[in-house]
């Protein structure tokens, strides 16, 4: 830890806390030899389209949940694609989402002509706020979408009391969720039908890949018909009768990629284990200092997409990117998150999604505005990102606590030298 002699904070001329090497610490996705031998045998074998290794991975991850139906697919969004395809709705129906989510989330339904309906996210846990779905209820509306938002489950009791009283269906999105739980259950078995990304970023990795999984054969069986000839074959009931066709798209995982996911999902536990400890290391001394680090309640074990801590500036004496320009001049590497709110994007707002969802030409649409979903809309101008440190030493995670706790010892310097420094009007 610094001395006072030499405590002059980086941004106003003094020297940098954060000197130790930052690549390996932050460095992702971990490849290993295994992962090379499970690649390569694929490749040894002959078989890089079809391999049973896209069976034996299913398994895992219906091992993994506990979900009776599982079905890799070449990526997330495909997965979702053909969640939204399983639930059989008519066009028209609406599905309500969370705006603070990856796009993908939302998008693929507009395929099958179903309506987003954007919901306000909670302050909490950040995901879906129940007091605004119930509010966004219809007679259209048919199901949710829950993301489990960087890692943090989301208020299951509330949502799962909401589906039930209003009889819908729950589309869990738990791609950056791999291996939390919450109330002893794992993320990815708490929808009727549930997806993973296995996108090169995420908790276990595939390089690209999607999970189908679901609790009901119906679903399984609409999911195989939509997008993968082979399995339809392998149908016992008169769903086969699509196999020289199926719906039109093609979903299945390359053998190479279902490998690597194997791979990397033996792996998680214990890269969870690492990130985690790291994190709630970090979390521990930036909440003291005034942060909000979402550490999770008892009943719930999140893990860490990526590391989000929520700036509070009745708390913190400078302004958010004043901060942020002080952490950076202390050599650490800090962000805002990378997901714009979806309800924003110009797709929304200049009509593209309904042009795709090619409504009935009686039919209402919705109108998305900008302006919509204020508490999300606050909430996200406050979030900043620091490194998921998947491999960080002790000695790094000190350094940006002591990086910290200098610029907001000095903050009242640093907003002074800032106004000094501002050009006159
Ligand atoms: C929450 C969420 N859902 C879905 C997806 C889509 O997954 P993919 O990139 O594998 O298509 C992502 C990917 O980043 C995501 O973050």
């Amino acid at each position: 830890m610094p001395t006072a002699v030499n405590d002059l904070p980086a941004i106003l001329g003094g020297r940098p806390l954060v000197t130790l090497d930052q690549e390996r610490a932050t460095r992702w996705p971990e490849l290993t030899r295994e992962d090379e031998e499970a690649v390569l045998q694929i490749i040894r074998d002959g078989n890089i389209s079809t391999h049973p290794v896209i069976h034996e991975l299913e398994a895992d991850y219906a091992k993994f949940t506990g979900m009776p139906y599982a079905l890799a697919h070449n990526s997330g969004t495909a997965a979702l694609l053909a969640a939204f395809f399983a639930l059989d709705l008519e066009p028209g129906d609406e599905i309500l989402v969370p705006s603070a989510t990856f796009w993908a989330s939302v998008l693929p339904m507009l395929w099958h002509g179903i309506i987003p309906i954007f919901c306000e996210s909670e302050p909490d846990r950040l995901g879906l706020d129940p007091m605004d779905v119930e509010k966004k209820i219809t007679s259209r509306t048919r199901a949710i979408v829950v993301v489990h938002l960087w890692g943090l489950p989301s208020k299951m009791t509330e949502l799962y009391s909401i589906a039930e009283k209003h009889d819908l269906k729950i589309i869990e999105d738990a791609s950056h969720a791999h291996g939390a739980l919450w109330r002893d259950k794992a993320c990815g078995s708490l929808g009727d039908i549930t997806v993973f990304s296995l996108q090169g970023d995420k908790l276990a990795p595939a390089g690209e890949g999607g999970i189908f999984l679901a609790r009901d054969y119906e679903y399984y069986e609409r999911a195989v018909c939509f997008g993968d000839i082979t399995r339809i074959i392998e149908l016992k009931t008169p769903a086969q009768r699509f196999a020289a066709t199926s719906f039109g798209i093609k979903t299945r995982i390359a053998p190479m990629s279902a490998a690597l996911a194997r791979v990397q999902l033996r792996h998680l536990p214990e890269r969870n284990r690492r990130r985690n400890n790291n994190l709630v290391f970090l979390s521990k001394h930036l909440e003291a200092l005034g942060f909000h680090t979402y550490l999770p309640p008892e009943h719930i074990h999140r893990v860490y997409f990526e590391y989000i801590i929520r700036y509070d500036h009745a708390r913190i004496p400078i302004s958010l990117p004043m901060l942020v320009s002080a952490l950076e001049a202390e050599g650490c590497m800090i962000a805002r998150p990378r997901y714009p709110l979806v309800h924003q994007q110009p797709f929304f707002t200049e009509g593209h999604a309904l042009d795709i969802a090619r409504l009935p030409p009686d039919f209402a649409p919705p109108k998305y505005h900008a302006k919509d979903l204020p508490q999300t809309t606050a909430a996200n101008e406050t979030l900043i990102k620091l490194p998921s440190f998947p491999n960080a030493d002790r000695e790094l995670l000190e350094q940006y606590v002591a990086a910290f706790q200098r610029v907001i010892r000095h903050a009242e310097a640093i907003r002074t030298k800032h106004l000094e420094q501002k050009p006159a009007e």
